[in-house]
């Protein structure tokens, strides 16, 4: 099996709260190497850039808000099955459903807030890596 990449977002609820430490140990010890990370904030335009595929959906305005009220920790992560390991570590996107031991289960209010984004399939971890990262940060 080889490693494949994925890309993820510690979001503003979670590191205004002060657990983007142990999000990332929980990352970690999954078995994942970060690659490139930083903190950042998204404008306004980039929120709605980067979330377009929901600009038709109702919370999407509430969403754009939320990702745009603090700081944000953006990682390129690497693993084999990263996308699926990342997205089990992460627990379902509502917090109500999430398994126990993941970071939703563990950290999130609710489905908008909700802690931590990961991509979805392989066509979007690329899309969203390039977003946030330039060739050089990933090599
Ligand atoms: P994420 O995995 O980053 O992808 C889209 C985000 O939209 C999701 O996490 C939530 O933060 C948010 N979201 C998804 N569904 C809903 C919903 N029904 N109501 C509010 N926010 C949602």
């Amino acid at each position: 099996m080889s490693a494949e990449r994925t890309f993820s977002i510690i979001k503003p609820d979670a590191v205004a709260a002060g657990q983007a430490g142990q999000i990332l140990a929980m990352i970690q010890e999954a078995g994942f190497k970060i690659l490139a990370m930083r903190m950042t904030r998204l404008t306004e335009a980039q929120a709605r850039e980067f979330y377009g595929v929901h600009s038709a959906r109702p919370f999407f305005g509430g969403l754009v808000k939320f990702m745009t009220e603090g700081p944000i920790v953006v990682m390129a992560l690497e693993r084999e099955n990263a996308i699926k390991g990342l997205r089990e570590v992460m627990g379902a996107t509502n917090p109500a459903n999430a398994a126990e031991g993941t970071v939703r289960k563990r950290f999130a209010a609710d489905i908008e807030r909700n802690c931590i984004h990961g991509s979805d399939a392989p066509e979007t971890a690329g899309q969203e890596l390039r977003f946030f990262f330039s060739g050089a940060d990933l090599l």
